[in-house]
């Protein structure tokens, strides 16, 4: 079809343009008709213009308009004017003038949308998911796609300067698991072979580095086949880094000036640096979480120290077998009812804890069925210790550490949202957490597993543990956190053949099968590697943070669904006889 490109985009008319002929193509967004005067606005990804038809412009042009609906692709030609007295439309950049409209051409028709073309709709995700291409057609859509433009942007420019080499490594890999399950790909070539997915480019970018390329990053789809959440995909995106001859503070120092960049070009904060520091441990015992919400205070406090000759069965029990009692201080809650205590309770026991042990404080002393356990001096060194006061809520967790620390981190953001303490202008919260343990012992399958990937250096004073006691082995790993959110997580590599083959020991593979597995990793490491790390950042995290949302298929264009679904396209999808054939696979 015949039609006149733009002249202008939807968004750019303004009052020096008046008086000015002019062409623009877009998307009708809304239509009012007035009978004798019509009114459509067209809308692109620069904003929205309104036309206006009247009889006496052009009756044909008028009549024609009367055929746009909502949606539909058109061309219009006219005269930008003062919009006239009393029309203004300040909520619009364009709002103060119109384009007094003598030409439409109707380029395109449209279904009814299944949902409004606007931003805050209530509309299903599915159905938005469905439709992705009408989702990303809303304004707050395509806002969020500029911005990750703009983060790639940034990265590869402050990368750059920095001294990195952006390169690309395999999707076809091998598979070589770095904690979750792989995705397979099926060879054709090589009968009952596969291909995986990189779950990280971990292993390439180390290989990189002994091949002398001292500084890489990619900004890089990763592949995991795991459970999915909020902030969970199975192909996302990381900006993947990898630093040859450094120590973990030089890598540290690079990410801050990263993230300080990113923070300020885009949202005009300054993050103040050094960026504060956590141990594991701290973070653990203080918040119950090792990616800790600092938006907000509500620190716990470890009690053992203080029940350590306590009567009281559970307490005694608990600490016979090296578990922790963890108090939390609710300030303002002592009124609680006996129904929201119960309420808390069954919050904690979904969590898995036995039971919730709770104490009102009043001004006469402490309220609470377990009160006749605790001595005197307990009770006044729990008031002294959780800094506690007529009014308050004290709440106690206890049984084994990590498990109980974390129920209790999960009460604490429980807590914090019933008291309304992140403010939705909050600062934004970012921190280093440091010294992981290297390993993490599993109850189910009783053996040790890595705790970030079986690359990471333990601590060099750690290593003498390795076999002896794994359990107290620390790891040179780091995770940066923003707003109870883990971002980014790295960690300075082990760098010998020795070492690599004492870690996958520990992690319980003979060294014939870590040879089978890693024996490419292990060989590199005989031709001069140099000591390095690294770290990569959760990108779609970051954007999603940095947009304020809550779920990172907001600023994903074609997310799946938390089932792993790709709603539009209807993936995954069944495939021809033949094509499994040539696959040398049979469905069972
Ligand atoms: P890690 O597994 O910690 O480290 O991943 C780095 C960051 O990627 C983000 N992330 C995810 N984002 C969305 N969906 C997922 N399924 C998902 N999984 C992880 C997180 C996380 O902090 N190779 C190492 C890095 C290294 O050691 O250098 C790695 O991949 O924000």
């Amino acid at each position: 079809m015949q039609f006149k490109t733009r002249t202008h985009n939807c968004g750019e008319l303004r009052e020096q343009n008046i008086g000015e002929r002019v062409v623009l193509n877009g998307w009708v967004s809304t239509v009012r008709d007035l009978g004798g005067v019509m009114f459509l606005e067209v809308r692109d990804r620069y904003g929205i213009t309104q036309a206006v038809f009247e009889p006496h412009i052009d009756a044909n042009a008028l009549h024609l308009a009367k055929h746009a609906r909502s949606e539909f692709v058109v061309s219009i030609e006219g005269v930008v004017r003062k919009r006239p007295e009393g029309m203004d439309n300040p909520e619009l950049e364009t709002g103060f003038i119109d384009v007094l409209a003598d030409t439409i051409v109707i380029l395109n028709q449209a279904k009814t949308p299944p949902f409004p073309i606007k931003d805050e709709i209530d509309a299903h995700e599915d159905l938005r998911l469905k439709y992705r291409y009408l989702d990303l057609r809303r304004p707050e859509m395509q806002e969020n796609l500029f911005l990750r433009h703009k983060m790639y942007l940034l990265v590869r420019q402050y990368l750059d300067q920095y001294g990195f080499t952006e390169v690309e490594t395999p999707v076809l890999m091998k598979s070589t698991p770095e904690g979750a399950r792989d995705f397979l790909v099926p060879s054709r070539l090589h009968k009952g072979r596969f291909y995986a997915l990189p779950q990280s480019p971990q292993t390439y970018k180390q290989l990189l580095m002994v091949a002398g390329l001292d500084r890489y990053f990619q900004i890089v789809k990763c592949f995991r086949d795991e459970d999915l959440r909020a902030d969970r995909q199975p192909e996302f995106t990381q900006i993947d880094i990898e630093m040859s001859f450094v120590d973990r503070d030089d890598v540290l120092n690079v990410m801050e000036g990263l993230i300080h960049k990113i923070y300020k070009d885009i949202k005009g904060i300054d993050i103040h640096l050094p960026l504060k520091r956590l141990s594991y441990e701290e973070a653990m015992e203080r918040y119950g979480s090792d990616k800790p919400d600092l938006r907000f205070d509500l620190e716990m406090t470890t009690l053992n120290d203080l029940f350590r000759d306590s009567e009281f069965r559970v307490f005694k029990d608990t600490l016979d077998k090296k578990g922790i009692i963890t108090g939390l201080l609710a300030p303002g809650c002592g009124e609680y009812t006996r129904n929201q205590l119960d309420v808390l309770t069954d919050f904690a026991k979904k969590l898995g804890a036995g039971g919730l042990i709770w104490i009102r404080v009043k001004q006469e002393g402490l309220d609470s069925p377990t009160m006749k356990f605790f001595t005197d001096n307990e009770k006044t060194g729990m008031i002294e210790k959780l800094g506690a006061k007529p009014g308050d809520l004290i709440l106690i967790l206890v049984g084994p550490k990590t498990k109980t620390l974390n129920q209790m981190g999960s009460l604490r953001l429980e807590m914090a949202r019933r008291l309304e303490l992140i403010k939705p202008d909050a600062e934004p919260k970012l921190l280093w957490v440091l010294d992981f343990p290297l390993f993490e012992w599993d109850e189910e399958t009783k053996r040790y597993y890595a705790m970030h990937h079986p690359f990471t250096s333990p601590r060099i004073e750690d290593v003498q543990y390795m076999e002896s006691d794994p359990g107290r082995v620390y790891a040179r790993a780091y995770d940066l956190v923003l707003n109870g959110n883990e971002i980014a997580g790295g960690s300075i590599r082990i760098h010998n053949k020795e070492l690599q083959q004492q870690m996958f020991n520990a992690l319980g593979l003979t060294p014939e099968e870590a040879q089978v597995k890693f024996g490419f990793l292990m060989n590199a490491f005989e031709y001069g590697a140099p000591p390095h790390g690294g770290i990569a950042f959760g990108f779609d995290r970051l954007a999603m943070l940095l947009a304020g949302k809550s779920s990172i298929r907001e600023v994903i264009a074609f997310p799946k669904t938390a089932s792993g679904m790709s709603l539009m396209d209807e993936s995954p999808s069944e495939v021809d006889e033949h094509q499994l054939k040539e696959l040398h696979i049979k469905i069972r």
